[in-house]
């Protein structure tokens, strides 16, 4: 039996408004064991995870002061939206790579692992895509053969450079059943293992997840998944991992399962990710707001620590200046570890002093 490895998270006292920069900076940086912990890059190595963030890839071009921070503070990283199928092939056969490979570029020159993120999804289709299908100019025969040259060509195109794909994002509705996509209203539920074999073949080292939300606490959604991957299993499907994408909000209750639901899909022999994770709340900002934020982050890191197969913490962009959460959730914000002026807000030093510790 592995022992059991506990995890604490050590809450800082929330101050009124969140730290300066200057209170976590080397100088100052909390205490780990012996060593002073300096960003979220030394944490990772010290706790002997991966620590990632989305990246905006028209940010990362134009604003320095982002492209410096995202390269300190992270080891691993995931394209937000290029290499989504609408960003890379907008036209048929008309491939645009230049932002994807803007996002490979950078991270391999700062030392940084990549996520691919993703290959087979039913938002951010190009057009051309879902027209055809909707007017019967691409049969399914025809979608079958495209989705199969679309895993191919793109997970060719990074073999060697991506450590883990989501190839299938999204698959499951709320009740744990499939979601009707075009994928499955015109492939059947075979897509997913097509899926799955077609990216082994392109790039047999990558580790290929199956990536969802609300897998954190939703049971039909946890049980249908489970199902979902014992099956693929059973047909010898190359699934290799479980991405948690982690999409929080302080006005929900912290899924307070989400460690043991983690060590469900780890006891199949799955890898285990938290992929996107973001708290969001609802606006104005407050203090006791920031203050549960911290604890919503704390926790999470702490249950990936709980699980030793869970070797990658992803935040879905880093700073409340480049976050999806205003745009998509009304009324609400403020979701990331740093502010608009790239400040820690308190849920940043509360992962610095989270660290992993062997229970009784
Ligand atoms: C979001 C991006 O953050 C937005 O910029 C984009 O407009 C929509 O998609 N689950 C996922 C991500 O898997 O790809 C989504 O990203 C957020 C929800």
């Amino acid at each position: 039996m592995r022992p059991l490895i506990l995890a604490l998270t050590l809450a800082l006292a929330v101050p009124a408004i969140a730290l300066p920069a200057s209170a976590t900076g080397p100088e100052h940086g909390p205490e780990h064991g012996h060593h002073r912990v300096d960003d979220l890059r030394d944490l990772a190595r010290k706790l002997h995870i991966s620590i990632g963030s989305a990246v905006d890839v028209a940010a990362l071009r134009a604003e320095p002061d982002y492209q410096a921070r995202l390269n300190r503070e992270f080891d691993h990283i995931t394209a937000e939206n290029a290499m989504k199928w609408e960003s890379v092939e907008p036209e048929r056969g008309v491939y645009a790579w230049e932002d994807a490979d803007e996002v490979v570029r950078n991270a391999r020159r700062h030392g940084q692992q990549v996520r691919g993120h993703t290959l087979v999804w039913h938002n951010q289709l190009p057009a051309w895509l879902t027209g055809g299908v909707e007017d019967g100019t691409i049969d399914a025969t025809e979608l079958r053969k495209i989705l199969r040259d679309h895993v191919t060509t793109q997970v060719r195109r990074y073999k060697g450079k991506i450590r883990a794909w989501d190839v299938v994002n999204e698959a499951l509705n709320e009740d744990g059943t499939m979601r009707q996509s075009i994928w499955l209203t015109h492939l059947g539920p075979g897509y997913i293992a097509d899926a799955f074999r077609w990216a082994r073949r392109a790039d047999p080292r990558a580790k290929l997840y199956l990536n969802d939300y609300n897998v954190e606490w939703n049971a039909p959604k946890i049980e249908g998944t489970l199902n979902l991957i014992k099956e693929l299993r059973a047909q010898r499907v190359p699934i290799d991992g479980m991405g948690f994408q982690g999409h929080l909000g302080i006005q929900y209750d912290y899924p307070g399962d989400w460690a043991n639901v983690m060590r469900r899909f780890a006891d199949l022999g799955l890898e285990i990710a938290v992929t996107e994770l973001d708290v969001r709340m609802v606006l104005p900002v407050t203090p006791e707001k920031l203050a549960t934020q911290a604890e919503y982050y704390g926790r999470a890191l702490s249950d990936c620590l709980s699980v030793r197969a869970c070797r990658e913490f992803t935040v879905w962009g880093f700073t409340d200046r480049h976050s999806w959460v205003p745009g998509w959730f009304d009324g609400e914000g403020s979701a990331c570890l740093l502010d608009e002026n790239l400040a820690p807000k308190p849920a940043y030093d509360t992962l610095l002093t989270t660290r992993r510790v062997s229970g009784p």
